[in-house]
């Protein structure tokens, strides 16, 4: 069987996940994308940091063109993060002839449109089950499982930060800033943590999700949000008096025919399994049509995780799933409801 040749561009924390996975479970992966998936490169700027892993010096490179113009390459796996030079690199590796598996939310909340455009004309395909809510299923859930359905609503908890810091403030009552250093030091903060407690990044991560459920073209930057960093002690007290958590949800819902969107901290009435979800956990809680409610839960962050994602789509990029998902997602489509946007 021709080998699957593989590389990874961004060797971070989730980077080295991937990493580990394909080299430590390279047998179990080979068997299940039915022929051998090999890592041949690994790219990264700095390759003297420690990390977690161990690989073999010859992978390693600081050169991305060996990548891209390596024509036996066939799978780029984008963990750089952030726009730029993210974009143009993925452009540069479709251009290649390579199908690309990536977790970046930023780059597809932002140029999404652009980068899907790209891959279908070229024939390629982009896979990013990483993206939103790290190991949980949740884009192959509605892109593929769920697919029979209208969806009538998604409530959320998309940001592992933001619910790691209000639990620990909430059952520990530790300060909002100690709780912040915690999820930083635990790898699951952005490099900038304030698109996690500013609801930003929950809103990225919900556009993606409300174009592939409802096929309606969001802009991210418009989608009404208010984050935790507005959560003082005495409201987090009250709560809980109350009967209720607080939790950053991330709301999109058929109202009146148009779709509504924002991402805010909400009361979750206690008991229930969207206020039950503790720590860096993320949950999703949709309603078709057909299907009623269904709920996902799981870790939305950090290493492994996240890691469980991008190598599954690298196995369903090599077994050709992730090529015939591709043409059928209504990602980036224009053809869904009206967007209402309004402040929650
Ligand atoms: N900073 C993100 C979070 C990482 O806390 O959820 C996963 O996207």
């Amino acid at each position: 069987m021709t080998p699957v040749k593989v590389a990874i561009i961004g060797f971070g924390t989730i980077g080295s996940g991937v990493a580990k996975l394909l080299l430590e479970h390279g047998d179990r992966i080979s068997r299940r994308a039915g022929r051998p998936v090999e890592l041949v490169r690994i790219v990264d700027k700095d390759l003297v940091r420690p990390r977690n892993v161990s690989v073999p010096r010859q992978l390693l490179t600081d050169d991305i063109d060996s990548v891209i113009k390596d024509p036996s390459i066939s799978i780029a796996v984008e963990l750089i993060g952030g726009l730029e030079p993210a974009r143009s690199i993925v452009l540069s590796l479709l251009e290649h002839g390579k199908d690309v598996v990536t977790a970046n939310k930023a780059l597809l909340a932002e140029h999404g449109p652009e980068l899907f455009e790209a891959a279908r004309r070229l024939g390629r395909s982009i896979a990013f089950e990483a993206s939103v809510a790290g190991g949980i299923p949740i884009i192959a859930a509605i892109g593929e499982s769920l697919t029979a359905n209208e969806i009538l609503s998604i409530h959320a908890i998309l940001n592992g930060t933001s619910n790691y810091i209000l639990t620990q403030m909430e059952e520990q009552g530790q300060e909002y800033a100690a709780a912040l250093a915690e999820a930083q030091r635990l790898g699951y903060a952005e490099a900038n943590p304030a698109m996690d407690v500013s609801g930003a990044d929950a809103a990225q991560k919900l556009a993606i999700l409300a174009q592939l459920a409802f096929g309606a073209e969001v802009n991210w930057k418009e989608i009404p949000r208010v984050g935790i960093d507005t959560v003082q002690a005495d409201d987090m007290r009250y709560a809980t008096e109350l009967g209720y958590h607080i939790k950053l949800l991330a709301v999109a819902e058929r109202v009146d025919g148009e779709l509504e969107l924002h991402v805010s901290p909400t009361l979750v009435k206690k008991g229930t399994p969207l206020g039950e979800v503790r720590g860096a956990y993320n949950a999703i809680r949709i309603v078709g049509d057909a299907v009623g409610r269904v709920f996902f839960h799981g870790l939305g962050a950090g290493q492994m995780p996240t890691a469980s994602a991008v190598v599954a789509d690298i196995i369903d990029t090599a077994v050709g799933r992730a090529a015939i998902t591709f043409r059928t997602l209504r990602l980036w489509s224009n053809d869904g409801p009206k967007v209402r946007l309004r402040n929650p």
